[in-house]
């Protein structure tokens, strides 16, 4: 039989073991904003995968919640509507607060024309959806990065990604303000980038341009290479593990995005996109 002093000599081996297991491998933390349903949903089940613990964020509780019951133990649920931005901002540092230490933050959230409220009766897009997606596309995005980038730099590291779109490269007669807010997203985080590089400050950022994904995003007969938000989420995921400047998503649309560079005007405007 073992005596006392060897039971406390070995339960304290142990203890000591998993606290240098813990120092060494603490737990990824994530933020994804936007993870109610589509992209953002399935990036947030694939980070969980990779043993992240991640913060969902959205306006629809109801999703998120059920969301949270597939892995309760690693999804913390945070409501927040980034129309509202200054109530965000506070939302987003209160959640900081909370974790601690975040390891990265996506920023997958945006909004688009979808409802018949949004176009006039001359079925142009409305003021009021123009307007939002000044809001939640561009502020919002602005807003709730400067917050996570003070976060980051008193931390010392971070990794900051934005789900942007092959639409950032060129402007289209169907999205001219969708195509422009992901253009913003995408000069945006090449600033910081190049900001950060500079700096030699360990701050990664990634800008991800997926083709068409079947999400809500309603698509007309002309859409093509459509990916399913299961075949694009582990290629996300991989790029942010391989902290990647620029990945498309499927891979194939670094096709698409290499012809937009290289299209002649008089091409673009005849064809009207690829
Ligand atoms: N699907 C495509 O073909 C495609 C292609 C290229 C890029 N993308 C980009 O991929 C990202 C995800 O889109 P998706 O296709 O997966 O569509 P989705 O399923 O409709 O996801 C949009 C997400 O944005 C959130 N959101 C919208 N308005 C918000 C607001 N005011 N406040 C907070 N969150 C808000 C939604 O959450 P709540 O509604 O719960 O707030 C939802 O989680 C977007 O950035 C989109 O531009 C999509």
């Amino acid at each position: 039989m073992m005596n006392c002093k060897k039971t406390v000599i070995l339960i304290t081996l142990f203890l000591h073991v998993i606290q240098i297991n813990t120092m060494d491998n603490p737990q990824k933390t994530a933020i994804v904003i936007g993870a109610s349903s589509g992209i953002g949903k399935a990036i947030a089940q694939e980070l969980v995968k990779s043993n992240y613990i991640v913060a969902v964020t959205g306006r629809r509780i109801h999703l998120l919640n059920e969301l949270k019951n597939t892995n309760p133990d690693n999804i913390i649920v945070h409501q927040m509507d980034i129309e509202q931005i200054e109530e965000s901002r506070a939302s987003l540092s209160a959640l900081l607060q909370l974790m601690g230490h975040v390891d990265l933050f996506v920023f997958n959230s945006a909004t688009w024309a979808k409802d018949p409220a949004d176009f006039t009766k001359d079925k142009e897009i409305s003021w009021p959806c123009l307007e939002r997606m000044a809001q939640v596309n561009v502020a919002g995005f602005v807003g709730l990065t400067d917050i996570m980038l003070e976060q980051f730099t008193k931390q010392g590291y971070g990794h900051i990604v934005g789900i942007s779109s092959v639409d950032a490269m060129r402007g289209s007669a169907a999205f001219p303000m969708y195509c422009a807010c992901k253009s913003f997203m995408s000069t945006y985080l090449e600033g910081l980038r190049n900001k950060y590089i500079q700096a030699q400050i360990p701050i990664n950022v990634t800008e991800i341009r997926p083709g068409w994904v079947q999400t809500s995003f309603e698509m007309g007969p002309e859409a093509y290479w459509v990916a399913t938000t299961d075949e694009v989420a582990p290629q996300i995921v991989e790029s942010i593990h391989n902290k990647e400047k620029v990945a498309y998503v499927t891979r194939r649309w670094r096709l698409i995005g290499w012809l937009l560079t290289i299209c002649p005007d008089w091409i673009y405007n005849t064809l009207g996109g690829f």
